[in-house]
């Protein structure tokens, strides 16, 4: 691999993470009721998990996402003029190939600036990243797009791709929070753009986040692992059960995980004891769906103008450019 075109900045260390986890783990396992922040989910086995979850049958989100880029990325590409392309919560970089690849055609791109908090999934994009696209500088910055928005690297006209419909797992005061921050770090016509899943019916929702393979199940335990190694607990993971269920009023799904039996759990470093009644349920994770009129105003209230949109003919999932105002 030629790695003359590779950057990497850590703004967050192994010491940054377990403190936000340990606060997050106070704040979450004493709450009533008990819940957690989905980033934990994504250490280098939950990174795997959820790429496999995009290769379910039942989880619809990343293939209709996919499709939809494949259709718009000329029109974006051409609409953007972008000279870096920067991406939060990059995961994989997978979908993204099809953003570069028109950004290519279009001639304008010489920065590609994914952002994760996941060291493992970045690196591995980035190893990827650097044998297909010799040409492009790729400056990867591991950090939390809820606080480290200000460490992204400059550039005259930057376009932020924000996909996967990972703005739904910010609750919504959150997600307001985190799109007037990204704003503010962003110059008048620098561009957001920005995937969402739509509201579907129930019974296409539910399965996306309850697969028949299981799969989802354990990507969603995984985050006891985490808690089992990073803060020292005991979780009995086989004890607790995967639960999605579909919030009518928030318009979100929800992921949580059951206590199949009564139990004490004991998170050493965090020198705490956790009581779980059987059947208590601990959220850990929201995800949320939009319509697009509620994109737009989202948009319009963080200071973005919504330039275009584009929906699958099913309409479960939305791509929005925006414009800085
Ligand atoms: N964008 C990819 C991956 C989505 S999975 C796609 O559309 O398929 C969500 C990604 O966001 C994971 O890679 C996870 O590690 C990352 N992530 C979750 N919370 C984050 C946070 N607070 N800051 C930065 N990255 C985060
Ligand atoms: C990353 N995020 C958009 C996924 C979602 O659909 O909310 C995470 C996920 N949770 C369960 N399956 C996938």
């Amino acid at each position: 691999m030629n790695t003359q075109h590779v950057l990497l900045d850590v703004h967050l260390t192994d010491r940054d993470a377990e403190a936000a986890l340990r606060a997050d783990a106070l704040a979450g396992l004493t709450a009533t009721p008990k819940h957690l922040p989905p980033k934990w989910f994504y250490d280098a086995r939950g990174s795997e998990l959820f790429e496999q979850i995009t290769a379910l049958p039942e989880y619809y989100p990343t293939r209709t996402e996919a499709a939809l880029l494949a259709r718009s990325v000329d029109e974006i590409a051409a609409a953007s003029g972008a000279d870096t392309l920067v991406e939060l919560g990059s995961g994989s970089s997978a979908k993204t190939r099809l953003l570069l690849d028109a950004f290519a055609r279009a001639g304008t791109l010489r920065r590609y600036v994914p952002q994760d908090v996941s060291e493992a999934a970045l690196r591995g994009a980035l190893d990827v990243l650097a044998a297909e696209y010799p040409g492009l500088l790729l400056h990867g910055v591991v950090g939390d797009f809820t606080t480290d928005l200000d460490k992204l690297p400059r550039g005259e006209r930057r376009m932020v791709a924000f996909l996967g419909g990972t703005i739904g797992n910010l609750l919504p005061t959150e997600r307001h929070a985190f799109l007037t921050q990204l704003r503010s770090v962003l110059s008048p016509g620098e561009q957001l753009l920005l995937g969402t899943g739509l509201v579907v019916d129930e019974s296409v929702v539910v399965p996306a986040y309850d697969d028949a393979a299981g799969v989802t199940a354990e990507f969603n335990r995984n985050v006891l692992h985490v808690l089992n190694r990073e803060l020292d607990a005991d979780f009995d993971v086989d004890a607790f059960a995967h639960r999605a269920l579909w919030d009518a009023d928030n318009e979100w799904i929800e992921m949580r995980l059951v206590a199949q039996r009564a139990m004490d759990v004991r998170v050493g470093e965090l020198d705490l004891d956790v009581p779980f009644a059987v059947g208590e349920e601990l959220r850990t994770e929201v995800s949320a769906k939009f319509r697009p009129l509620g994109v737009r105003s989202m948009l319009d209230a963080a200071g973005f103008d919504p330039v275009q949109m584009w929906t699958d003919p099913d309409e479960r999932f939305a791509l929005t450019l925006a414009a800085a105002r």
